[in-house]
């Protein structure tokens, strides 16, 4: 509106005031402009498009499977050094004890917060999955059995396997994890099944890998 023609201006308000008025205030006709509309319609016809695109077509963009990509990154890299920890008593054994490998215990820690503990507890004192305090198992006599059971799963299912979906590493580690939680008594689901032998002793890092 110009300042030009103030009598234009007061007819063309007029013309586009509306019959509808509330709390005293009349309403006004100012339809959007054309091009607002082009660009509200041109988004709708995009996301058409977008849609196909993101959910349609070659894996690996939404913003689950990038995070996913990117802890399976993580866990190479700091996995680089060590190789593979194979899911055998020496090993097991290692990480429960070895200075060497103490650094992975918060990152077992981590992984049994994130993937365990909805099930078994925050403490490993158990809740849907036994308690991993006490001295009692149900599937587990050994070391390399609990390995089995993270990567098995136990009951049908009850207790998921975790084979393909955390690295190999990771599942030694949490069962080094486990395993160390045994006798620790935190108070929560009472003790379920038989008490196996002690765990063996750790015979040291000169003998890591000796039967
Ligand atoms: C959906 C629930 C659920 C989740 C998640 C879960 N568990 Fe379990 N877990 C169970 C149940 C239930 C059992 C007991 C199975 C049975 O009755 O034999 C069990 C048993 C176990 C056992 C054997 C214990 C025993 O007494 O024999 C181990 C070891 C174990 N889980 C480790 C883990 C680890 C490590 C994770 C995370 C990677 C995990 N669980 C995630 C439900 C779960």
């Amino acid at each position: 509106m110009s300042e030009a023609s103030p009598a234009a201006d007061a007819a063309l308000d007029a013309a586009n005031l509306s019959d509808h008025e509330y709390d005293g205030i009349q309403e006004y006709d100012n339809p959007t402009p054309g091009w607002w509309h082009l660009i509200f319609f041109l988004t709708i016809i995009f996301s058409v498009f977008y849609w196909f695109w993101y959910a349609g077509t070659a894996p690996g963009k939404s913003v689950h499977e990038k995070y996913e990509e990117e802890v399976t990154a993580y866990y190479e890299m700091l996995f680089a050094d060590v190789g593979t920890l194979e899911p055998d008593e020496p090993t097991i054994l290692r990480v429960m004890h070895d200075p060497d490998l103490a650094q992975f215990r918060p990152v077992a820690q981590a992984i049994f917060t994130s993937k365990c503990a909805a099930c078994h507890g925050a403490t490993g004192a158990g809740g849907t999955g036994p308690n991993m305090t006490d001295d009692s198992y149900l599937n587990v006599s050994s070391l390399t059995e609990i390995a089995t059971v993270i990567r098995e799963g136990a009951a049908t299912g009850a207790m998921p396997p975790w084979e393909g979906r955390l690295h190999p590493n990771q599942i030694t580690l949490l069962a080094g994890y486990v395993a160390s939680l045994r006798g620790t008594n935190v108070p929560g689901k009472s003790p379920e099944g038989e008490v196996p032998a002690p765990w063996p002793e750790w015979a040291g890092p000169e003998d890591a890998g000796a039967p």
